[in-house]
């Protein structure tokens, strides 16, 4: 589907006012102080959003970006922000790198976040490529490789520590995932064929929705839970290609990234949500993901994934 047709198709899902941001912060998310979180691609957008009220909030925030720069721009910019914005102290953020388009970098950012000898409380899987077209590093197609594949990288690596501080893990999916028609597991090996992107990009988030539930099915018992969620339709970054008169334009009715944060920081912190796992959210309430997140596709994509990233072995897993 054209960027377009897809943008017409979710407007006025939310976008309005948002007059009392930390009024809405304090009354949902509760003192973070001494939680630990790593978000992927916290430099700008909804992740932005989300470290900043994160760290508002007390926690303590890894942000894991491709762009050393970026990164630490954001980093210092969250700092400040918190500084300005609470009076009784706040939290704290630091950059990681992480390039979710190379395997390699997956598990080096995973290595390096283990060798800080931190507990990890929550993981985000936040970040995410639209529209674009091209191949990944190792070979994959650019939207499953870096929306999808990374991710489950990087998870993977990072397992036996979320395990043992029976951590949340949220992936940041899309309504998108619903105009998927199925998965074709050679399409994942080749360059983006579509001129859009869009139809990948469903897909890649139809595995977010999918990889979510078979999270939470190995690691029932664990403590650990996963939650799936659509943000919203967000003036961010996403939306970068469009040309800028109609960016401008088509951006103005939609939620701001603060708002497009809400569900995301709902599931790594609410207590209503601390003991539910493999659910699809919207609007910080559960919804019905696409008919076709079924536990054999789910299964499937696990097993596909695994040897196709080389991941842990562990029994608690299988
Ligand atoms: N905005 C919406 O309307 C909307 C709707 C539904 C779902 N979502 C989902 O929400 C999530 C956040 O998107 P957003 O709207 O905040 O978009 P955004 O403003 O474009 O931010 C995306 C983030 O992902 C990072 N990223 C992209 N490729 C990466 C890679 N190879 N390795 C590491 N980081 C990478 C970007 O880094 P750079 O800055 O370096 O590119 C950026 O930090 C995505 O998963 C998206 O699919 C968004």
């Amino acid at each position: 589907m054209p960027w377009w047709l897809y943008f017409e198709a979710n407007l006025g899902c939310g976008a309005g006012e948002e007059p009392h941001r930390m009024n809405w912060l304090v009354t949902v998310v509760a003192d973070l102080s001494g939680r630990t979180f790593l978000l992927t691609g916290g430099n700008t957008g909804i992740g932005l959003a989300t470290a900043r009220a994160l760290v508002a909030r007390g926690g303590r925030v890894h942000l894991a970006c491709r762009s050393r720069q970026k990164g630490e721009e954001a980093v210092a910019a969250i700092a400040a922000a918190a500084r300005a914005e609470s009076a009784d102290g706040v939290g704290s953020v630091t950059f990681l790198p992480l390039d979710l388009a190379d395997l390699a970098s997956v598990r080096s950012c995973a290595a390096q976040f283990l060798a800080l000898g931190e507990p990890l409380h929550v993981l985000i899987n936040n970040a995410g490529v639209a529209g674009r077209r091209g191949l990944t590093t190792d070979g994959f197609e650019l939207m499953f490789g870096v929306n999808h594949l990374g991710h489950f990288a990087l998870t993977a690596a990072l397992l036996d520590c979320l395990t043992a501080n029976r951590a949340r893990i949220v992936n940041v999916a899309s309504d998108a995932h619903y105009q998927a028609v199925g998965i074709d597991f050679a399409a994942l090996r080749r360059r983006t064929r579509s001129f859009t992107g869009m139809p990948e990009y469903a897909v890649s988030k139809l595995c977010n929705v999918l990889f979510t539930q078979e999270l939470a099915r190995r690691l029932d018992g664990s403590g650990v839970t996963a939650y799936a969620l659509h943000p919203g339709v967000v003036a961010s970054d996403i939306w970068r290609r469009v040309p800028w008169p109609a960016r401008s334009i088509l951006t103005r009715r939609m939620l701001s990234t603060e708002q497009g944060a809400r569900t995301s920081l709902y599931c790594a912190t609410s207590a209503e949500v601390a003991t539910v796992s493999g659910r699809y959210f919207e609007q910080c309430a559960e919804r019905e993901p696409s008919s076709l997140a079924t536990p054999e596709l789910g299964e499937r994509l696990w097993a596909q994934s695994e040897a196709w990233t080389v991941v842990s072995s562990d029994a608690s897993l299988r």
